[in-house]
């Protein structure tokens, strides 16, 4: 803990000590001549209880037991006073140690109007109060909304990389139309990111999803034909060149896992030391999400082709939104949202990552969370995850574990800044992955999507600037204060950009 926090922590819990200290003595001081009077005035020829302490001073009994007494409150009250910083509302913010990072953890507010209601009322509409206000979720989810600039800016605004960006190259503008360097809109959804040490370049996996959204029941979900799993590489994580469609869509043999008709969806690439390999997993389902299950991909190259290999329900459970997280001891997990989304899993892959093996966990039991992003500092593991909704937006909740297999906490909601909604919705967006900043212990670029239902393949993204550090919100269930566990805070920004000094 540093700064004035950590400062002001420590005199509130030393004036607390003294405080108590003084409190206790006192009253064990007061007692204790009471208790004497009362003694002396019943038998003047008994010996209180007394006992030696301190060469040559003589304290009661009650003097100690009340001591113990107050130590034990002062414990107790300034472990809740520790947490009680965090769980007030107003968050605390702890400024990062890192200088070059500072200026992402300004908490930067939106204000947006909702606008009035469209056109004249007729008179009987006029008549009826309308059963409830209309509010921002309902303008982001209506595609005639007044407001659709806000949440998805067109054409015009796009990030484009290549051309001369002045001041603003380097600039992420969360929900922004993002060029790849031949100007073409990035179709990389529910994606992932490799960092490859051989070729020192970050690899972007995604759903490539620029085809027509249609409905394939009534009341299914919006969804784009598979047309397969796209690669873009960078090496400042701002100028991205596809890299093409590295596993496609298979469009005749309707058996076929990879039919287009088929649902594949958060494909993530690692890296196999052993093996050489590329190993991808990915969601895959029927158009009714009910066959549940992850595939897996094997290539020798991060830019691919990556062969198909099989799909499966891990341990024989079903399996939706998942992902995959490697160690740094090698180790890699599988973790998936089970027993029809209310709970998720976690278990090691196979020493090759083709496979899961017989050890798997059940956490976040009944919690109903999706999305999930795992990520690791200081030995400590989190993991982002949304709330079940389809395409519609909620709200982001992060969880920490001393053990990747668990106990997992809930940290509370990490989003900071925007407005109470964007809050409440993630920004409008969905957890995807979390890549951490190389050279900026602590610094972590949050990946999310902003899906557009109404058109899938103009779903944008939305990265932010993740950071650990601070007291956490809410007690955590398993302690008496400790672990203190630092705060994971994801800051809304209309554009921001990694320091200049970031080693890239
Ligand atoms: C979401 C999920 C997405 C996609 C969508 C379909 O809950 O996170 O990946 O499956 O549902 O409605």
């Amino acid at each position: 803990m540093s700064g004035s926090c950590g400062a002001q922590l420590m005199v509130k819990v030393f004036s607390g000590l003294v405080g108590f200290q003084l409190y206790f003595l006192n009253r064990s001081f007061i007692l204790e001549i009471k208790r004497k009077r009362k003694m002396r005035i019943r038998n003047k020829y008994r010996k209180p209880t007394t006992f030696p302490c301190n060469a040559g001073s003589r304290c009661s009994m009650s003097t100690v037991v009340w001591s113990l007494v107050g130590f034990l409150l002062m414990l107790h009250i300034y472990s809740l006073a520790s947490h009680r910083d965090g769980a007030s509302g107003e968050v605390q913010l702890r400024k990062s140690p890192h200088l070059l990072f500072r200026e992402l953890e300004e908490v930067e507010e939106e204000n947006i109007q909702i606008p009035p209601p469209r056109g004249k009322r007729s008179p009987r509409a006029a008549k009826r109060r309308p059963k409830r206000t209309t509010t921002l979720i309902d303008e982001f989810l209506d595609e005639n909304s007044q407001l659709r600039h806000v949440f998805f800016p067109d054409m015009k605004t796009a990030i484009d990389p290549v051309k001369d960006n002045g001041n603003d190259s380097f600039y992420y503008y969360p929900g922004r139309i993002w060029l790849d360097t031949e100007g073409a809109p990035i179709q990389s959804h529910g994606g992932g990111m490799l960092y490859d040490q051989r070729s020192r370049t970050y690899y972007w996996y995604g759903e490539y999803k620029d085809g027509p959204t249609y409905h394939a029941h009534k009341k299914g979900p919006a969804r784009v034909d598979v047309i397969g799993v796209s690669c873009y590489s960078s090496k400042d994580l701002w100028t991205w060149k596809n890299e093409g469609i590295v596993l496609a869509a298979e469009e005749t043999n309707e058996t076929h896992d990879l039919h287009k008709s088929n649902v594949l969806e958060r494909p993530k690439v690692i890296y196999n030391e052993n093996t050489g390999k590329y190993v991808m997993w990915m969601h895959m389902d029927d158009c009714n999400y009910t066959k549940a299950a992850v595939g897996v991909a094997i290539s020798d190259y991060p830019t691919g082709p990556f062969d198909y290999l099989y799909s499966k329900r891990p341990h024989g459970f079903d399996s939706r939104d998942m992902t995959i997280f490697k160690d740094d001891d090698g180790v890699a997990y599988l973790i998936y949202s089970t027993d029809d989304n209310s709970d998720l899993h976690i278990g090691p892959l196979t020493a090759d990552y083709l496979d899961v093996t017989d050890v798997v966990r059940r956490i976040l039991v009944g919690q109903h969370r999706e999305a999930p992003a795992l990520f690791k500092f200081e030995g400590t593991y989190y993991m982002v995850t949304s709330g079940c909704s389809g395409w519609a937006p909620n709200e982001a909740i992060i969880h920490a574990a001393e053990s990747i297999m668990g106990p997992w906490e809930i940290m509370g909601n990490p989003c900071i800044g925007g407005n109470k909604i964007f809050r409440l919705t993630t920004f409008f967006a969905q957890s995807t992955y979390v890549i951490p900043v190389p050279g900026l212990p602590g610094s972590f670029i949050f990946m999310a999507d902003r899906w557009n239902p109404a058109d899938l393949r103009d779903s944008r993204y939305v990265w932010l600037p993740l950071i650990v550090g601070g007291p956490a919100d809410r007690p955590l269930e398993y302690n008496f204060g400790f672990p203190l566990w630092s705060r994971v805070s994801i800051y809304w920004h209309k554009k921001w950009r990694l320091p200049p000094r970031w080693s890239f």
